[in-house]
Protein backbone atom coordinates (compact mmCIF):
# COMPACT_ATOMS: atom_id res chain seq x y z
CA UNK A 1 0.00 0.00 0.00
CA UNK A 2 1.22 3.53 -0.82
CA UNK A 3 2.10 5.92 2.05
CA UNK A 4 -0.64 8.45 0.05
CA UNK A 5 -3.03 5.78 0.26
CA UNK A 6 -2.67 4.71 3.62
CA UNK A 7 -2.50 8.80 5.31
CA UNK A 8 -5.92 8.86 2.93
CA UNK A 9 -7.55 5.98 4.43
CA UNK A 10 -6.79 7.17 7.90
CA UNK A 11 -8.08 10.63 7.55
CA UNK A 12 -11.12 8.90 5.82
CA UNK A 13 -11.68 6.60 8.73
CA UNK A 14 -11.02 9.53 11.31
CA UNK A 15 -13.21 12.02 9.53
CA UNK A 16 -15.97 9.25 9.26
CA UNK A 17 -15.48 8.56 12.90
CA UNK A 18 -15.96 12.66 13.75
CA UNK A 19 -19.01 12.62 11.90
CA UNK A 20 -20.90 9.87 13.25
CA UNK A 21 -19.56 11.33 16.76
CA UNK A 22 -21.20 14.48 15.72
CA UNK A 23 -24.37 13.59 14.22
CA UNK A 24 -24.94 11.37 17.45
CA UNK A 25 -24.27 14.04 19.83
CA UNK A 26 -26.44 16.46 18.03
CA UNK A 27 -29.03 14.20 17.87
CA UNK A 28 -29.39 12.74 21.27
CA UNK A 29 -29.32 16.61 22.24
CA UNK A 30 -32.27 17.19 20.49
CA UNK A 31 -34.18 14.11 21.67
CA UNK A 32 -32.58 15.34 25.39
CA UNK A 33 -33.94 19.16 24.68
CA UNK A 34 -37.41 17.63 23.57
CA UNK A 35 -38.14 15.51 26.28
CA UNK A 36 -37.03 18.61 28.66
CA UNK A 37 -38.91 20.88 26.70
CA UNK A 38 -42.41 17.90 27.36
CA UNK A 39 -41.43 17.48 30.87
CA UNK A 40 -41.79 21.61 31.15
CA UNK A 41 -45.44 21.64 29.57
CA UNK A 42 -46.76 18.90 31.79
CA UNK A 43 -45.41 20.90 34.81
CA UNK A 44 -46.61 23.90 33.85
CA UNK A 45 -50.38 22.04 32.94
CA UNK A 46 -49.95 20.57 37.00
CA UNK A 47 -49.53 24.32 37.75
CA UNK A 48 -52.27 25.99 35.79
CA UNK A 49 -54.57 23.51 36.76
CA UNK A 50 -53.61 23.60 40.59
CA UNK A 51 -54.11 27.55 40.12
CA UNK A 52 -57.35 27.34 38.71
CA UNK A 53 -58.54 25.59 41.06
CA UNK A 54 -57.44 27.20 44.31
CA UNK A 55 -58.96 29.98 42.40
CA UNK A 56 -62.20 28.79 41.60
CA UNK A 57 -62.43 27.84 45.33
CA UNK A 58 -61.36 31.07 46.40
CA UNK A 59 -64.05 32.31 44.46
CA UNK A 60 -66.84 30.34 45.75
CA UNK A 61 -65.93 31.55 49.32
CA UNK A 62 -66.13 35.00 48.03
CA UNK A 63 -69.15 34.66 46.74
CA UNK A 64 -70.55 32.85 49.43
CA UNK A 65 -69.52 35.44 52.26
CA UNK A 66 -70.63 37.71 49.91
CA UNK A 67 -74.11 36.07 50.25
CA UNK A 68 -73.79 35.79 53.73
CA UNK A 69 -72.33 39.06 54.76
CA UNK A 70 -73.33 41.75 51.68
CA UNK A 71 -69.97 43.07 52.00
CA UNK A 72 -69.80 45.63 48.47
CA UNK A 73 -66.01 45.20 47.80
CA UNK A 74 -66.59 41.38 47.44
CA UNK A 75 -68.68 42.00 44.31
CA UNK A 76 -65.47 43.63 42.71
CA UNK A 77 -63.24 40.72 43.77
CA UNK A 78 -65.31 38.40 42.59
CA UNK A 79 -64.95 39.83 39.38
CA UNK A 80 -62.05 40.08 39.39
CA UNK A 81 -61.77 36.14 40.27
CA UNK A 82 -64.05 35.40 37.29
CA UNK A 83 -61.20 37.36 34.51
CA UNK A 84 -58.23 35.70 36.06
CA UNK A 85 -59.86 31.74 35.88
CA UNK A 86 -60.95 32.57 32.34
CA UNK A 87 -57.63 33.88 31.54
CA UNK A 88 -55.99 30.48 33.54
CA UNK A 89 -57.96 28.47 31.12
CA UNK A 90 -57.11 30.42 28.42
CA UNK A 91 -53.40 29.45 29.39
CA UNK A 92 -54.61 25.48 30.29
CA UNK A 93 -55.27 25.35 26.64
CA UNK A 94 -51.84 26.33 25.42
CA UNK A 95 -50.14 23.75 27.59
CA UNK A 96 -52.04 20.55 26.29
CA UNK A 97 -50.25 18.52 24.92
CA UNK A 98 -52.68 15.54 23.91
CA UNK A 99 -56.45 15.05 22.23
CA UNK A 100 -57.06 13.76 25.54
CA UNK A 101 -55.46 17.27 27.54
CA UNK A 102 -57.71 19.10 24.97
CA UNK A 103 -60.80 17.20 26.00
CA UNK A 104 -60.51 17.66 29.55
CA UNK A 105 -59.70 21.26 29.29
CA UNK A 106 -62.63 21.98 26.81
CA UNK A 107 -65.36 20.28 29.67
CA UNK A 108 -63.70 22.37 32.28
CA UNK A 109 -64.58 25.66 30.10
CA UNK A 110 -68.11 24.06 30.12
CA UNK A 111 -68.00 23.21 33.66
CA UNK A 112 -66.76 26.60 34.57
CA UNK A 113 -69.14 27.67 32.54
CA UNK A 114 -72.15 25.99 34.49
CA UNK A 115 -70.26 27.28 37.69
CA UNK A 116 -70.72 30.71 36.34
CA UNK A 117 -74.18 30.33 35.49
CA UNK A 118 -75.48 28.32 38.06
CA UNK A 119 -74.33 31.50 40.54
CA UNK A 120 -76.02 34.15 38.64
CA UNK A 121 -79.65 31.75 38.58
CA UNK A 122 -79.02 30.74 42.36
CA UNK A 123 -78.44 34.53 43.36
CA UNK A 124 -81.72 35.75 40.90
CA UNK A 125 -83.49 32.84 42.88
CA UNK A 126 -83.12 35.02 45.71
CA UNK A 127 -82.13 31.22 47.83
CA UNK A 128 -80.06 31.36 50.95
CA UNK A 129 -76.57 31.62 51.36
CA UNK A 130 -76.11 28.17 53.09
CA UNK A 131 -78.74 26.78 49.99
CA UNK A 132 -76.99 28.51 47.31
CA UNK A 133 -73.56 27.25 48.85
CA UNK A 134 -74.46 23.18 49.30
CA UNK A 135 -76.02 23.13 45.61
CA UNK A 136 -73.16 25.50 44.07
CA UNK A 137 -70.55 22.78 45.52
CA UNK A 138 -71.42 20.04 42.79
CA UNK A 139 -70.78 22.19 40.33
CA UNK A 140 -67.15 23.28 42.08
CA UNK A 141 -66.23 19.64 42.95
CA UNK A 142 -67.10 19.21 39.02
CA UNK A 143 -64.48 21.82 38.00
CA UNK A 144 -61.98 20.13 41.01
CA UNK A 145 -62.97 16.22 39.56
CA UNK A 146 -61.56 17.27 36.00
CA UNK A 147 -58.47 19.17 36.95
CA UNK A 148 -57.73 16.54 39.05
CA UNK A 149 -57.87 14.25 35.75
CA UNK A 150 -55.60 16.67 33.97
CA UNK A 151 -53.02 16.53 36.80
CA UNK A 152 -52.57 12.77 36.81
CA UNK A 153 -53.21 12.78 33.57
CA UNK A 154 -49.82 15.74 33.53
CA UNK A 155 -47.79 13.29 35.65
CA UNK A 156 -48.34 10.38 33.98
CA UNK A 157 -46.64 12.34 30.92
CA UNK A 158 -43.72 13.75 32.97
CA UNK A 159 -43.13 10.26 34.32
CA UNK A 160 -42.84 8.30 30.94
CA UNK A 161 -40.53 11.87 29.91
CA UNK A 162 -38.69 11.14 32.71
CA UNK A 163 -38.27 7.25 31.96
CA UNK A 164 -37.42 8.60 28.65
CA UNK A 165 -34.26 10.92 29.45
CA UNK A 166 -33.19 7.98 31.74
CA UNK A 167 -33.21 6.29 28.19
CA UNK A 168 -31.63 8.30 26.21
CA UNK A 169 -29.25 8.93 28.76
CA UNK A 170 -28.08 5.75 28.94
CA UNK A 171 -28.05 5.48 25.24
CA UNK A 172 -25.86 8.62 25.09
CA UNK A 173 -23.83 6.38 27.42
CA UNK A 174 -23.59 4.11 25.34
CA UNK A 175 -22.90 5.20 22.03
CA UNK A 176 -20.22 7.90 24.19
CA UNK A 177 -18.49 4.57 25.09
CA UNK A 178 -18.44 2.93 21.36
CA UNK A 179 -17.10 5.77 19.87
CA UNK A 180 -14.20 6.14 22.62
CA UNK A 181 -13.68 2.67 21.63
CA UNK A 182 -13.64 2.76 18.21
CA UNK A 183 -11.17 5.73 18.70
CA UNK A 184 -9.02 3.97 20.92
CA UNK A 185 -8.93 1.00 18.46
CA UNK A 186 -7.98 3.07 15.63
CA UNK A 187 -5.06 4.82 17.81
CA UNK A 188 -4.05 0.91 18.14
CA UNK A 189 -4.33 -0.16 14.46
CA UNK A 190 -3.04 3.22 13.43
CA UNK A 191 -0.09 2.52 15.53
CA UNK A 192 0.42 -1.33 14.44
CA UNK A 193 0.16 -0.04 10.92
CA UNK A 194 2.84 2.29 11.57
CA UNK A 195 5.16 -0.35 13.28
CA UNK A 196 4.49 -2.91 10.76
CA UNK A 197 4.31 -1.15 7.43
CA UNK A 198 6.44 1.83 8.02
CA UNK A 199 8.79 1.47 11.57
CA UNK A 200 9.76 -2.02 11.40
CA UNK A 201 10.61 -2.31 6.95
CA UNK A 202 12.44 1.10 8.22
CA UNK A 203 14.97 -0.60 10.46
CA UNK A 204 15.53 -3.58 8.89
CA UNK A 205 15.69 -1.74 5.66
CA UNK A 206 18.42 0.43 8.14
CA UNK A 207 20.04 -2.78 9.51
CA UNK A 208 20.28 -4.11 6.14
CA UNK A 209 22.21 -1.00 4.67
CA UNK A 210 24.18 -1.04 7.84
CA UNK A 211 25.53 -4.81 7.59
CA UNK A 212 26.40 -3.83 3.88
CA UNK A 213 28.11 -0.63 4.90
CA UNK A 214 30.08 -2.91 7.56
CA UNK A 215 31.39 -5.49 4.87
CA UNK A 216 28.63 -7.91 4.21
CA UNK A 217 28.25 -8.08 0.90
CA UNK A 218 25.73 -10.92 1.11
CA UNK A 219 23.19 -8.26 3.12
CA UNK A 220 19.56 -7.76 1.63
CA UNK A 221 16.42 -6.19 2.46
CA UNK A 222 13.37 -8.09 2.91
CA UNK A 223 10.77 -5.61 1.08
CA UNK A 224 7.54 -5.55 3.33
CA UNK A 225 5.52 -3.13 4.56
CA UNK A 226 4.51 0.48 2.27
CA UNK A 227 4.77 0.35 -1.33
CA UNK A 228 7.34 3.25 -1.45
CA UNK A 229 9.44 1.37 1.48
CA UNK A 230 9.24 -1.96 -0.93
CA UNK A 231 10.44 -0.32 -3.77
CA UNK A 232 13.50 1.66 -1.71
CA UNK A 233 13.96 -1.94 -0.44
CA UNK A 234 14.30 -3.43 -4.42
CA UNK A 235 16.33 -0.55 -5.52
CA UNK A 236 18.70 -1.62 -2.60
CA UNK A 237 18.75 -5.38 -3.69
CA UNK A 238 19.59 -4.43 -7.63
CA UNK A 239 22.33 -2.15 -5.97
CA UNK A 240 24.00 -4.89 -4.10
CA UNK A 241 22.90 -7.70 -6.92
CA UNK A 242 24.82 -5.31 -9.09
CA UNK A 243 27.86 -4.37 -7.38
CA UNK A 244 28.34 -8.23 -6.55
CA UNK A 245 28.30 -9.26 -9.70
CA UNK A 246 30.84 -6.49 -10.48
CA UNK A 247 32.85 -7.35 -7.51
CA UNK A 248 33.01 -11.14 -8.53
CA UNK A 249 33.91 -10.09 -12.06
CA UNK A 250 36.71 -8.02 -10.54
CA UNK A 251 37.98 -11.32 -8.68
CA UNK A 252 37.82 -13.72 -11.54
CA UNK A 253 39.42 -11.04 -13.57
CA UNK A 254 42.50 -10.93 -10.48
CA UNK A 255 42.71 -14.55 -10.23
CA UNK A 256 42.87 -15.22 -13.91
CA UNK A 257 45.80 -13.06 -13.97
CA UNK A 258 46.81 -14.13 -10.59
CA UNK A 259 46.67 -17.84 -12.15
CA UNK A 260 48.23 -16.96 -15.44
CA UNK A 261 51.43 -15.62 -14.36
CA UNK A 262 52.18 -18.01 -11.88
CA UNK A 263 52.91 -20.63 -14.93
CA UNK A 264 55.73 -17.79 -15.98
CA UNK A 265 56.59 -17.19 -13.24
CA UNK A 266 57.57 -20.92 -12.10
CA UNK A 267 59.51 -20.96 -14.87
CA UNK A 268 61.46 -18.07 -13.99
CA UNK A 269 62.10 -19.34 -10.81
CA UNK A 270 63.19 -23.08 -12.07
CA UNK A 271 65.23 -20.81 -13.86
CA UNK A 272 66.96 -18.73 -11.41
CA UNK A 273 67.61 -22.10 -9.21
CA UNK A 274 69.74 -23.74 -12.47
CA UNK A 275 71.06 -20.11 -12.80
CA UNK A 276 72.13 -20.03 -8.74
CA UNK A 277 73.29 -23.50 -9.02
CA UNK A 278 75.98 -22.85 -12.06
CA UNK A 279 76.92 -19.80 -10.62
CA UNK A 280 77.91 -21.66 -7.17
CA UNK A 281 79.35 -24.62 -9.54
CA UNK A 282 81.73 -22.13 -10.79
CA UNK A 283 83.12 -21.64 -7.52
CA UNK A 284 83.13 -17.31 -8.21
CA UNK A 285 82.00 -14.89 -9.56
CA UNK A 286 80.81 -13.36 -6.35
CA UNK A 287 78.55 -10.50 -7.70
CA UNK A 288 76.54 -12.69 -9.89
CA UNK A 289 75.85 -15.02 -6.27
CA UNK A 290 74.23 -12.32 -4.67
CA UNK A 291 72.12 -10.71 -8.14
CA UNK A 292 70.96 -14.70 -8.45
CA UNK A 293 70.05 -14.59 -4.80
CA UNK A 294 67.93 -11.15 -5.01
CA UNK A 295 66.38 -12.71 -7.66
CA UNK A 296 65.22 -15.64 -6.20
CA UNK A 297 63.90 -13.57 -3.31
CA UNK A 298 62.10 -11.38 -5.36
CA UNK A 299 60.32 -14.62 -7.34
CA UNK A 300 59.56 -15.95 -4.16
CA UNK A 301 58.18 -12.79 -2.94
CA UNK A 302 55.84 -12.66 -6.41
CA UNK A 303 54.99 -15.34 -5.96
CA UNK A 304 53.79 -15.15 -2.47
CA UNK A 305 51.93 -12.20 -3.29
CA UNK A 306 50.22 -14.29 -6.41
CA UNK A 307 48.99 -16.64 -3.51
CA UNK A 308 47.76 -13.97 -1.47
CA UNK A 309 45.45 -12.60 -4.73
CA UNK A 310 44.34 -16.00 -4.87
CA UNK A 311 43.30 -16.67 -1.59
CA UNK A 312 41.75 -13.02 -1.14
CA UNK A 313 39.99 -13.66 -4.06
CA UNK A 314 38.58 -17.61 -3.47
CA UNK A 315 37.77 -16.06 -0.28
CA UNK A 316 35.52 -13.19 -1.14
CA UNK A 317 34.06 -15.92 -3.67
CA UNK A 318 33.42 -17.79 -1.28
CA UNK A 319 35.69 -20.57 -2.25
CA UNK A 320 37.85 -21.10 0.97
CA UNK A 321 38.02 -24.63 1.19
CA UNK A 322 39.68 -25.80 4.84
CA UNK A 323 40.68 -29.71 5.40
CA UNK A 324 40.23 -29.98 9.26
CA UNK A 325 41.38 -32.33 11.39
CA UNK A 326 41.83 -32.56 15.69
CA UNK A 327 45.34 -31.62 16.43
CA UNK A 328 47.92 -29.94 18.90
CA UNK A 329 48.63 -26.49 17.91
CA UNK A 330 51.98 -26.24 19.39
CA UNK A 331 53.86 -27.88 16.63
CA UNK A 332 52.41 -25.84 14.04
CA UNK A 333 52.93 -22.65 16.21
CA UNK A 334 56.70 -23.63 16.89
CA UNK A 335 57.26 -24.61 13.16
CA UNK A 336 56.15 -21.31 12.50
CA UNK A 337 58.75 -19.71 14.98
CA UNK A 338 61.25 -21.76 14.09
CA UNK A 339 60.78 -21.15 10.02
CA UNK A 340 61.21 -17.67 10.91
CA UNK A 341 64.08 -17.78 14.00
CA UNK A 342 66.44 -18.24 11.12
CA UNK A 343 65.59 -14.82 9.11
CA UNK A 344 64.85 -12.72 11.71
CA UNK A 345 68.69 -10.85 12.41
CA UNK A 346 67.80 -8.04 14.36
CA UNK A 347 64.81 -10.06 16.44
CA UNK A 348 64.37 -12.20 19.32
CA UNK A 349 61.82 -14.37 19.07
CA UNK A 350 60.60 -15.93 22.39
CA UNK A 351 57.93 -18.86 21.78
CA UNK A 352 55.86 -19.97 24.94
CA UNK A 353 54.22 -22.83 25.30
CA UNK A 354 51.97 -24.91 26.98
CA UNK A 355 52.84 -28.30 29.03
CA UNK A 356 50.01 -29.96 27.72
CA UNK A 357 48.73 -30.35 24.58
CA UNK A 358 46.43 -27.64 22.76
CA UNK A 359 43.81 -29.28 20.75
CA UNK A 360 42.37 -27.47 17.82
CA UNK A 361 40.09 -28.56 15.27
CA UNK A 362 41.95 -26.60 12.09
CA UNK A 363 42.91 -26.80 8.89
CA UNK A 364 47.04 -27.20 10.17
CA UNK A 365 48.13 -25.11 6.38
CA UNK A 366 46.20 -22.83 6.50
CA UNK A 367 46.64 -22.18 10.64
CA UNK A 368 50.67 -22.05 9.42
CA UNK A 369 49.70 -19.44 6.85
CA UNK A 370 48.34 -17.06 9.30
CA UNK A 371 51.03 -17.52 11.85
CA UNK A 372 53.45 -16.37 9.29
CA UNK A 373 51.80 -13.91 8.21
CA UNK A 374 51.52 -12.72 11.67
CA UNK A 375 55.40 -13.52 12.57
CA UNK A 376 56.42 -11.79 9.04
CA UNK A 377 54.50 -8.58 10.26
CA UNK A 378 55.91 -8.49 13.31
CA UNK A 379 59.62 -8.53 11.73
CA UNK A 380 58.78 -6.36 8.78
CA UNK A 381 56.49 -3.42 11.25
CA UNK A 382 60.04 -3.73 13.45
CA UNK A 383 62.42 -2.83 11.37
CA UNK A 384 65.00 -1.41 14.50
CA UNK A 385 64.69 -5.36 15.42
CA UNK A 386 63.09 -6.39 19.29
CA UNK A 387 61.72 -9.16 21.31
CA UNK A 388 58.94 -10.93 19.35
CA UNK A 389 56.38 -12.88 22.05
CA UNK A 390 54.95 -15.85 20.56
CA UNK A 391 52.72 -17.25 23.89
CA UNK A 392 49.76 -20.11 23.26
CA UNK A 393 47.23 -20.05 25.92
CA UNK A 394 44.42 -22.23 26.38
CA UNK A 395 41.65 -21.84 28.79
CA UNK A 396 37.53 -22.20 28.56
CA UNK A 397 36.03 -22.66 25.30
CA UNK A 398 39.09 -21.39 23.62
CA UNK A 399 42.79 -21.45 22.68
CA UNK A 400 44.35 -18.33 22.27
CA UNK A 401 47.59 -17.48 20.14
CA UNK A 402 49.22 -14.18 20.80
CA UNK A 403 51.94 -12.52 18.50
CA UNK A 404 53.87 -9.51 20.38
CA UNK A 405 55.70 -7.49 19.05
CA UNK A 406 57.77 -4.19 19.79
CA UNK A 407 57.68 -2.26 16.42
CA UNK A 408 56.00 0.66 15.24
CA UNK A 409 52.40 -0.01 16.30
CA UNK A 410 49.59 1.17 14.43
CA UNK A 411 47.50 4.55 14.50
CA UNK A 412 44.19 3.60 16.38
CA UNK A 413 42.49 5.49 12.97
CA UNK A 414 43.91 2.72 11.12
CA UNK A 415 42.86 -0.30 13.61
CA UNK A 416 39.76 -1.63 11.71
CA UNK A 417 40.72 -0.57 7.84
CA UNK A 418 44.13 -3.38 8.13
CA UNK A 419 41.91 -6.10 8.11
CA UNK A 420 40.63 -4.94 4.84
CA UNK A 421 42.09 -6.50 1.45
CA UNK A 422 44.49 -3.55 0.11
CA UNK A 423 44.95 -1.55 3.16
CA UNK A 424 47.60 -0.58 4.70
CA UNK A 425 48.25 2.09 7.37
CA UNK A 426 49.66 5.53 6.40
CA UNK A 427 52.89 5.38 7.90
CA UNK A 428 53.62 2.21 6.72
CA UNK A 429 52.42 2.33 2.91
CA UNK A 430 55.44 4.54 1.94
CA UNK A 431 57.95 3.12 3.45
CA UNK A 432 57.53 -1.00 3.82
CA UNK A 433 56.73 -2.85 1.33
CA UNK A 434 53.66 -5.24 1.47
CA UNK A 435 50.14 -4.95 -1.07
CA UNK A 436 47.73 -5.26 2.10
CA UNK A 437 46.43 -8.51 1.50
CA UNK A 438 47.77 -10.82 4.19
CA UNK A 439 45.60 -9.75 7.19
CA UNK A 440 42.52 -9.75 5.62
CA UNK A 441 43.24 -13.30 4.26
CA UNK A 442 44.41 -14.54 7.91
CA UNK A 443 41.43 -13.17 9.32
CA UNK A 444 39.01 -14.62 6.85
CA UNK A 445 41.09 -18.41 7.43
CA UNK A 446 40.47 -17.74 11.29
CA UNK A 447 36.88 -16.77 10.86
CA UNK A 448 36.14 -19.71 8.65
CA UNK A 449 37.49 -21.83 12.12
CA UNK A 450 34.46 -20.08 13.87
CA UNK A 451 37.61 -17.80 15.33
CA UNK A 452 37.91 -14.53 15.80
CA UNK A 453 41.33 -12.42 15.09
CA UNK A 454 42.33 -9.17 16.73
CA UNK A 455 44.67 -6.33 17.48
CA UNK A 456 45.76 -4.20 20.15
CA UNK A 457 48.67 -1.89 19.24
CA UNK A 458 49.97 1.36 20.38
CA UNK A 459 51.90 3.60 18.04
CA UNK A 460 55.84 3.33 18.62
CA UNK A 461 55.24 1.01 21.27
CA UNK A 462 54.44 -2.54 19.61
CA UNK A 463 51.66 -4.37 18.38
CA UNK A 464 49.51 -7.69 19.69
CA UNK A 465 47.97 -9.82 17.61
CA UNK A 466 45.50 -12.38 18.57
CA UNK A 467 44.03 -15.68 16.99
CA UNK A 468 41.34 -17.12 19.13
CA UNK A 469 40.17 -20.62 18.17
CA UNK A 470 37.38 -22.85 19.45
CA UNK A 471 38.92 -25.54 21.25
CA UNK A 472 38.27 -29.22 20.19
CA UNK A 473 36.87 -31.13 22.59
CA UNK A 474 37.96 -35.00 21.23
CA UNK A 475 40.79 -36.48 21.88
CA UNK A 476 42.62 -37.36 18.71
CA UNK A 477 45.52 -39.01 17.19
CA UNK A 478 48.72 -36.34 17.38
CA UNK A 479 51.88 -36.08 15.76
CA UNK A 480 54.89 -35.28 18.68
CA UNK A 481 56.00 -31.97 19.63
CA UNK A 482 58.85 -32.04 17.12
CA UNK A 483 57.31 -33.77 14.45
CA UNK A 484 57.69 -31.11 11.26
CA UNK A 485 54.52 -30.09 9.46
CA UNK A 486 53.99 -31.44 6.41
CA UNK A 487 54.15 -28.30 4.81
CA UNK A 488 55.05 -28.36 0.84
CA UNK A 489 57.34 -25.30 -0.31
CA UNK A 490 57.00 -24.00 3.74
CA UNK A 491 60.25 -21.77 2.94
CA UNK A 492 58.18 -19.72 0.64
CA UNK A 493 56.18 -18.88 3.41
CA UNK A 494 59.21 -16.45 4.62
CA UNK A 495 58.23 -12.81 3.21
CA UNK A 496 59.14 -10.19 5.45
N1 LIG B 1 52.80 -5.98 13.47
C1 LIG B 1 52.43 -4.87 12.88
N2 LIG B 1 52.88 -3.68 13.30
C2 LIG B 1 52.49 -2.54 12.70
N3 LIG B 1 51.67 -2.48 11.64
C3 LIG B 1 51.19 -3.63 11.17
C4 LIG B 1 51.53 -4.88 11.75
N4 LIG B 1 50.89 -5.85 11.07
C5 LIG B 1 50.19 -5.23 10.09
N5 LIG B 1 50.36 -3.90 10.15
C6 LIG B 1 49.72 -2.88 9.29
O1 LIG B 1 48.63 -3.50 8.67
C7 LIG B 1 48.71 -3.39 7.25
C8 LIG B 1 48.11 -4.61 6.61
O2 LIG B 1 48.91 -5.74 6.89
P1 LIG B 1 48.91 -6.93 5.87
O3 LIG B 1 49.73 -8.00 6.39
O4 LIG B 1 47.51 -7.21 5.51
O5 LIG B 1 49.55 -6.29 4.56
P2 LIG B 1 51.08 -5.98 4.25
O6 LIG B 1 51.96 -6.52 5.29
O7 LIG B 1 51.11 -4.50 4.01
O8 LIG B 1 51.26 -6.70 2.89
P3 LIG B 1 51.25 -8.29 2.64
O9 LIG B 1 50.01 -8.54 1.87
O10 LIG B 1 52.46 -8.55 1.84
O11 LIG B 1 51.25 -8.97 3.94
C9 LIG B 1 50.18 -3.21 6.99
O12 LIG B 1 50.39 -2.54 5.78
C10 LIG B 1 50.60 -2.40 8.18
O13 LIG B 1 50.36 -1.04 7.94
MG1 LIG C 1 51.76 -8.59 5.83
Amino acid sequence: MKLRTAVGIFIAISFALFLALAASLFRVSELLDRSARDVALAGEGIRIGEELKSTLLTHNRNAFLYSLRGEPWRVDTRREQRREIINILANLRLVTASPEEERIVTELRDQVQIYFDQRRALAEAGVSPLAEYLQISDYVNGVVVEVDRLTALNSARMNLVMAEIDERNALANDLAILLLSLSAGLLLALMAAAYFFAARPLSRLAASVESYGKGESGARVRPTGLTELKEIGASFNAMAERLEQRRQDQLRFVASIAHDLRNPLHSIRLAAEVLTHKIGASGDGGGERELSEMLRRQIRSLDLMLQDLLDTSRIEAGHLDLIRTVRDIRPLVQDAVDLHRSSAELHELILDLPDAPVLCHCDPLRCSQVMNNLLSNAIKYSPNGGVITVRVESGGDNVEISVHDQGIGIDPADLSSIFKPFQRSAATRETIPGIGLGLSVSRRIVEAHGGRLEVISVPGEGSTFTIQLPRAQAEAQMPPLREPLQRPGSERDVRH
